[in-house]
């Protein structure tokens, strides 16, 4: 891959292409040349053409001449641009073509080659067009596979603490399913979703500090067992704070047992004061913590976490998300169901 050559023919050689020429005897020609070095080529006889095969078909480059009849190569253009903005498109021109020339680059046309063609320079142009969209792709594979391997990292996390628990064995999973499907139904952006899915995945995490005799004691707690179990809230945040995470994954899991009447713990924050990232975890873990069986209880059922919510809704929890979760619920109480035996 040292040639740059034969590294620019290996590039080619995967793009679908899409060639416009009004001139029949330039078309064959460069029909001929361009069909043997990429993976999918069309060809039309005009802009409109063009234009038409543009939206029916997949190009990553569009190659086209400026003069042609029924819709120029610059009116193509426009049109194509305005639709598919970062499309790569490369005009082919005579040196009589100048005024075309500023048109089109004022239209953002990215590169262009001049008659008569020198085959080389268009493999050339056609490489320099792409690649910086490539070179992009390539960026958010990358990124992609960096956000991967944090979410494989936090379930494990999620994991770790859950083989402690047994009694709350797919808890956060459950929860991150019911939460992530509440901030859908609100409508939130998909970048979103995936931080509340994520925040709820492990917001127990701060339970690694409890003692499993607690954890897992049937019956009421004591005073003073309470409040170790509380301090799960502020021990995950302290675990996770340091994690450099594109959402604020810390403050939801410190946050989760806040209430909106400022009731909850473990600063008794109030309304405005709560982000929805916080809001929607503390409803979803509410509704699957009722749920389910605990050490203390067998599970009440989907249906008595709807009437909780319900009772609480607008004063403990905010009024949209629980409006929300019970949509959820009503159309997919398997999200948290059916409840889990002892120990499951
Ligand atoms: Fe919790
Ligand atoms: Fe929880």
């Amino acid at each position: 891959m040292n040639d740059p050559g034969r590294a620019h023919a290996e590039f080619l050689s995967t793009l679908s292409v899409l060639y416009v020429e009004d001139d029949a005897l330039v078309r064959a020609q460069l029909t001929r040349f361009l069909e043997r070095r990429v993976k999918h080529l069309a060809v039309a006889e005009n802009g409109r053409a063009g234009l038409e095969a543009f939206r029916t078909g997949h190009h990553d480059v569009v190659i086209t001449d400026i003069k042609m009849p029924e819709m120029d190569g610059l009116q193509m253009a426009e049109q194509i641009k305005a639709s598919s903005r970062d499309i790569p498109i490369i005009v082919i021109t005579a040196y009589s073509d100048r005024d075309y020339l500023i048109r089109a680059i004022e239209l953002g046309v990215n590169r262009y080659v001049t008659k008569p063609i020198d085959p080389d320079l268009l493999v050339e142009a056609i490489y320099r067009a792409v690649e910086v969209r490539f070179k992009q792709q390539e960026v958010d594979r990358a990124n992609r596979r960096v956000r991967d391997t944090l979410e494989q990292t936090v379930m494990a996390m999620a994991r770790a603490i859950e083989l402690r628990d047994p009694y709350t064995d797919g808890h956060q999973k459950r929860v991150a399913l019911l939460a992530a499907a509440i901030a859908e139904d609100m409508g939130l952006p998909p970048e979103r979703v995936d931080g509340i899915r994520l925040g709820a995945l492990v917001h127990d995490v701060g339970k690694i500090q409890v003692p499993t005799e607690i954890l897992s004691k049937p019956g009421a707690l004591r005073d003073v067992e309470r409040n170790i179990v509380r301090l799960h809230a502020k021990a995950g945040e302290e675990l996770l704070g340091g994690i450099d995470f594109p959402w604020p994954i810390a403050q939801m899991v410190l946050r989760h047992h806040e209430r909106l009447d400022g009731s909850g713990y473990p600063d008794g924050l109030k309304g405005d004061e709560l982000t929805l990232e916080t809001k929607i975890i503390a409803v979803a873990d509410v509704a699957e913590a009722m749920s389910s069986h605990r050490p203390y209880r067998p599970a009440l059922g989907v249906k008595a976490a709807i009437e909780e919510l319900r009772r609480g809704s607008g004063r403990i929890y905010d009024g949209s998300v629980v409006d929300s979760c019970i949509r959820v619920l009503e159309s997919r109480p398997e999200l948290i169901g059916p409840p889990s035996s002892p120990g499951s």
